[in-house]
């Protein structure tokens, strides 16, 4: 079984308020993304890194990472596109035909776990999409345009989605594919793939593969890394 990770990481990061995209702001010393890339590095499964960066970013990765870092998986960047949905396209139309299983995964989500992926590698070998997942914990309100509730949502059956994501590649691709001809948008790959009328299996994933979104959640991931 081949498999092999997309990371997109060609987004701004408007939402930290920071200059820096966020796969390139460092924690602990090291650019956030090289987390998930030696992590991806190091598991047996994955035969190929493909990450996907604005190309302004592409002379800065390769001066202060590949050459840097013994990550003889990782690939020559490709360009990002206009939303995350276009970045993982590009991403996917790079790899090369051999690879069965992809894997997309956040270059926001520093702390993913070598479990984590070994879990959602077999379940989408088993059923063909798989994504990690944590059981929503807050109270959830449906609310009104004004802000008036209009219902407390039952909580029992819903999930965080997460990255990792994996599934069949020619599965992926077609979903892609068929999203890109209806011009649908969706937030994460899975979505695609549900789209498509395709089973998709939660794994579970954990709190500490938290997303980095605000400058609040930088100092969060500090903190984590600094405990573990
Ligand atoms: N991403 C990407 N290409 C885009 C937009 C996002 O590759 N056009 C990547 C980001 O770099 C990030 C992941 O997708 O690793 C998840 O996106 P998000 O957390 O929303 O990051 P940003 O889009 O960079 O942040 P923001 O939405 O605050 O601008
Ligand atoms: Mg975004």
């Amino acid at each position: 079984m081949r498999a092999a990770v997309i990371i997109p990481a060609a987004g701004t990061g408007s939402r930290t308020g920071l200059k820096t995209p966020k796969p390139f702001i460092r924690i602990s010393g090291s650019p956030m993304i090289l987390f998930s890339l030696k992590t991806f590095q190091r598991h047996r499964s994955i035969a190929l890194v493909q990450p996907v960066l604005p190309k302004s970013y592409f002379p800065a990765f390769e001066r202060r990472i590949l050459n840097r870092y013994p990550l003889s998986k990782c690939r020559s960047p490709v360009r990002g596109g206009r939303e995350r949905q276009d970045s993982v396209f590009n991403g996917l139309k790079a790899l090369p035909d051999d690879i069965e299983i992809v894997i997309v995964h956040d270059a926001a989500r520093p702390f993913v776990t070598p479990a984590v992926i070994s879990a959602v590698i077999s379940a989408a070998v088993h059923d063909g999409a798989a994504f990690a997942a944590v059981p929503v914990q807050d109270t959830l309100k449906r609310a009104d345009s004004a802000s008036l509730v209009e219902a407390t949502v039952d909580r029992s059956r819903l999930w965080q989605a997460q990255t990792p994501q994996a599934f069949r590649a020619p599965l992926l691709r077609e979903a892609h594919l068929r999203a890109a001809s209806d011009g649908y948008r969706g937030t994460d790959d899975a979505s695609l793939v549900e789209r498509l009328g395709h089973p998709v299996r939660i794994v579970p994933g954990s709190s500490r593969n938290l997303k980095v979104t605000t400058a609040d959640d930088m100092v969060l991931a500090r903190a984590l890394l600094a405990r573990s």
